[in-house]
């Protein structure tokens, strides 16, 4: 039977890893008619086209494509282009106090949960996530104190815009979201301070070019990569460990927690994929592929590709070696992974503590989303 691949049907949004595991085995190099791409979902082949950027490019340019100079920025470009802003973003984020950050943040986890009333249900992702993950971020890059009002408005946007290959109606969406976003930006960068990334990325260069369309692209990039994934992973964290009690209590004893946060990015993966293009002909198990021709690559398929990781839809801590690609891999590997792992292990050792405490009052819901996997509504419950 035909694959037929709609990312945004709500059958793929309940439970993409059907579709997925089907593309893995019967068409490995799938064309997606609606995207006009490749669809890759191999762990191999996901890792090839990764970490081969002379070949595949994420630089639409270097395949003969245009690209707005506004929308310019580090992520959409190759080495060596992309090298110096990289190891300058690497350096300030080396010099901000991740853990007094981290730390701030579950200080704020545990106090929004301690004022919930007892048996009332509530949303975590509304109600607790997106206050923990935008303060968070916001504190990370510099601009705690100039809060947006809706900066949730400007996240769903960015993240429908994603999706607008698949669904070219979310583009306007997303146009006007980063604009938002970059009027934000300038906003934060004109803030008379050294704090955070944006102080660090600021420190020594000169205005001129600290303010210029690329540093502040890049930071915005930066920013809504930030709150949108440490959003979502706050709430799938929450979920799936709720649903896996008895996980919780192996922790720090049996289990390395290290070794348990690696495994729930790769069990949950919320990047599900990214794109790149080939930068001349080459051949996948037979099937052609044309110079400048689009390539999806799933991270969240390799994931759970069964002939690296043993039963993949277990959810195993002791998994070992864990070589995923929820963070990516290559040129491009996530710049805040670390942050992020660090993140993951305080909100383990949480709900460690504290897990008795919470049970889910109600069915949870995904977003309608197809490249960031992220839960719409999480409903809990506090037992005291
Ligand atoms: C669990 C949380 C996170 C996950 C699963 C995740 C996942 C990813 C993935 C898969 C990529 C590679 C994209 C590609 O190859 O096209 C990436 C890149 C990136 N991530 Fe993350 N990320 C997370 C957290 C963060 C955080 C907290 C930040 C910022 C503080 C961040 C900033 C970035 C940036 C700026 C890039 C682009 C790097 C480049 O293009 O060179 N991410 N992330």
């Amino acid at each position: 039977m035909d694959i037929i691949y709609r990312p945004l049907d709500q059958g793929t949004i309940d439970n993409p890893h059907s579709i997925y595991d089907r593309l893995r085995i019967e068409a490995p190099v799938f064309w997606h008619d609606q995207t006009k791409s490749w669809v890759l979902s191999r762990y191999q082949d996901c890792r090839f086209v990764l970490g081969n950027h002379e070949l595949f490019a994420r630089d639409q340019r270097r395949v003969g494509r245009q690209l707005p100079s506004s929308q310019v920025n580090m992520q959409i470009q190759d080495p060596p282009y992309l090298s110096e802003l990289r190891i300058r973003l690497s350096d300030a984020f080396k010099r901000q106090d991740v853990q007094g950050l981290i730390m701030a943040a579950r200080g704020r986890l545990e106090a929004s949960l301690q004022r919930r009333p007892a048996q009332i249900p509530f949303d975590f992702m509304s109600e607790v996530a997106a206050d923990v993950a935008l303060n968070l971020s916001l504190r990370l890059i510099g601009a705690a104190g100039y809060p947006p009002t809706n900066y949730h408005g400007i996240f769903e946007g960015m993240a429908r815009q994603m999706d607008s290959s698949i669904d070219p109606s979310r583009r306007r969406d997303g146009v006007a979201a980063a604009s938002e976003l970059r009027s934000l930006m300038h906003a934060w960068f004109a803030i008379p301070s050294n704090e955070g990334v944006i102080g660090a990325i600021k420190d020594g260069m000169p205005n001129q070019e600290s303010s210029s369309d690329y540093i502040v692209n890049t930071m915005c990039g930066v920013f809504n990569a930030c709150y949108s994934t440490l959003y979502a992973m706050t709430g799938s964290v929450f979920h799936v460990m709720l649903e896996n009690r008895h996980l919780i209590e192996s922790l720090g004893s049996e289990i390395s927690t290290d070794a348990a946060v690696e495994e729930v990015i790769r069990y949950i993966s919320p990047a599900q994929g990214s794109s790149r293009y080939a930068v001349a002909p080459f051949e996948f198990e037979n099937t052609k592929i044309r110079r400048g021709d689009a390539i999806i690559v799933l991270f969240a398929a390799a994931n759970w590709d069964p002939s690296i990781f043993t039963a993949p839809a277990k959810l195993a801590f002791e998994r070992s070696p864990n070589p995923h690609l929820g963070f990516g891999w290559g040129t491009h590997f996530c710049i805040g992974a670390s942050f992020a792992s660090r993140w993951v292990r305080e909100v383990l050792s949480f709900l460690q503590l504290n897990y008795k405490a919470l049970s889910l009052a109600g069915i949870p819901t995904y977003m309608n989303m197809a490249t960031l996997r992220c839960l719409s509504a999480l409903p809990l419950i506090v037992n005291r």
